[in-house]
């Protein structure tokens, strides 16, 4: 899969890069490209946002700057989906998570400030997400949260077997997942429950299945 990121911060994607899982599906079955505003902008001194029309307070994104930076890149409105990052997007949900994990190209628009400019969402992308009911400063922290739960979702991502009994999953009917255990069994009296230190697997099973909320 191809992710493609607009954004004005690519550098802040470094920190990303390094963790698992991104780190391990990196060059393999994730190929992730950054792309900052600025390089393409046809305005002078690399201008990329504006004053709103009709006043107010802040600066939004010029449709213009995001048709360029597209432009250069794909040469025209690419065929796959162009996600914008936006408090005004549907609901991020795993269900998403699964949609977009299918795409073998995916594009991602962040924005800063007031936001963008409504043609962006309308005319040059295809799908616009929100992240949570709450604002952020900007759509790169979205954006990595898509980057993530994506990149886990791909072959290679997670060790064998540890993506598919997650919370929201279809194995667990999109419930929440059992609670998780280690040593010590004992730590000042909070003991671990002790069908968990059995060994008899069908019990195990039975009581996990059982605390799946
Ligand atoms: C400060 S926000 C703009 C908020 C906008 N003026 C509003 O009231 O809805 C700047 C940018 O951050 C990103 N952003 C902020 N909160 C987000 C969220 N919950 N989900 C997705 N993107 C978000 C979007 O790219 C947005 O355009």
């Amino acid at each position: 899969m191809r992710i493609d990121v607009f954004t004005l911060v690519p550098h802040a994607f470094a920190w990303l890069t390094e963790q698992r899982p991104i780190a391990a599906v990196l060059g393999s079955e994730l190929e992730l490209r950054l792309f900052n505003y600025r390089d393409t902008t046809p305005l002078r001194a690399g201008q990329v946002d504006d004053e709103p029309y009709g006043g107010g307070a802040g600066m939004v994104l010029r449709v213009d700057v995001v048709a360029a930076a597209l432009e250069a890149v794909y040469g025209g409105p690419p065929s796959h989906p162009v996600v914008a990052l936006s408090p005004q997007g549907r609901p991020l949900t795993q269900a998403v998570v699964e949609e977009l994990a299918a795409e073998p190209e995916l594009t991602l628009l962040s924005a800063r400030f007031e936001g963008f400019d409504a043609r962006i969402v309308e005319r040059l992308a295809t799908d616009a997400i929100s992240i949570g009911p709450y604002v952020l400063s900007n759509g790169d922290l979205p954006a990595m949260v898509v980057l993530d739960a994506v990149a886990r979702r791909l072959p290679g991502a997670l060790a064998e077997g540890s993506g598919e009994l997650e919370s929201f999953s279809e194995e667990l009917g999109g419930g929440l997942e059992y609670p998780h255990y280690t040593r010590p069994p004992d730590f000042h009296g909070w003991t671990v429950p002790d069908v968990l230190l059995s060994g008899d697997h069908a019990k195990i099973e039975a009581w996990r299945r059982e605390h799946v909320r």
